[in-house]
């Protein structure tokens, strides 16, 4: 069922808020209440971890909208046309991470990713490397799905474009797991059973890539 455009936008507005809301809730919870990070570092280290959050799950839901639809259709296929919006949003909401995260690199913010004299170490290249890649492809998906742009391709050709998402997609868990894998596994990391954010992310993308795995493996034994 083709939805109006306004009423996608007011629905995928809602979403937004609903999504953003909580992962500031929760990365204020976490980190400013009992992780003791000062109020200071409000406006931008812990909004990054709200914004990246939020990115991670639009991005997410969008994907995840295909799978959904193919297992309950009835539920779900009159939403598949919020897959574009939730992408668009997403993407403009990394590429805020990408800036902020930017702004903030350095051993003061981020010490786990550097070595003694000031340089990345391997754990804070190879997960900023992953960073970089996913927001590559990303930035590829969204330019191929302005009209005028989608207009010139053929179908296939843009088919390619978009199923290479799914790579992005996994950069991101790369890119998260590599940042946090360490503090995973410390106790003093789970004060109040609250889970890093790096984690949640990971989970997230882990159960989005095994949805679309799921359809994969059902059409192949269909
Ligand atoms: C040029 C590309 C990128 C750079 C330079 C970058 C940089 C960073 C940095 C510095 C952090 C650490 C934040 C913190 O612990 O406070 C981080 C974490 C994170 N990033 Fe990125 N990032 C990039 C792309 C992306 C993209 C495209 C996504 C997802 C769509 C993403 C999702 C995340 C998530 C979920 C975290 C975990 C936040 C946390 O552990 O608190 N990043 N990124």
């Amino acid at each position: 069922m083709d939805e109006p455009r306004s009423v996608g936008w007011k629905k995928t507005t809602t979403i937004v808020l609903i999504v953003f809301c909580f992962s500031l809730l929760y990365s204020f919870i976490r980190y400013n209440l009992v992780r003791n990070v000062p109020l200071d570092n409000l406006p931008l280290f812990i909004s990054n971890k709200s914004v990246a959050l939020s990115a991670t799950i639009l991005i997410g839901l969008s994907f995840l909208l295909g799978p959904l639809a193919r297992f309950w259709p009835k539920t779900f296929s009159p939403h598949l046309y919020l897959r574009k919006h939730l992408g668009v949003i997403g993407f403009a909401i990394a590429a805020l991470h990408v800036v902020m995260s930017l702004v903030l690199l350095n051993p003061a913010y981020y010490s786990k990713l550097y070595a003694e004299g000031g340089k990345l170490n391997l754990n804070g290249e190879a997960s900023i490397l992953f960073g970089i890649l996913s927001f590559l492809i990303f930035s590829a998906i969204s330019i191929t799905s302005l009209p005028p742009i989608e207009k010139h391709m053929l179908p296939g050709q843009w088919k390619f474009v978009q199923r290479i998402g799914y790579l992005a997609y996994l950069f991101v868990l790369l890119h998260v797991t590599i940042m946090g894998y360490q503090g995973w596994f410390r106790a003093d990391s789970w004060q109040y059973g609250l889970a890093s954010i790096s984690l949640i992310s990971a989970i997230f993308v882990l159960f989005v890539l095994i949805m679309r795995f799921l359809v994969i493996a059902f059409s192949l034994r269909k």
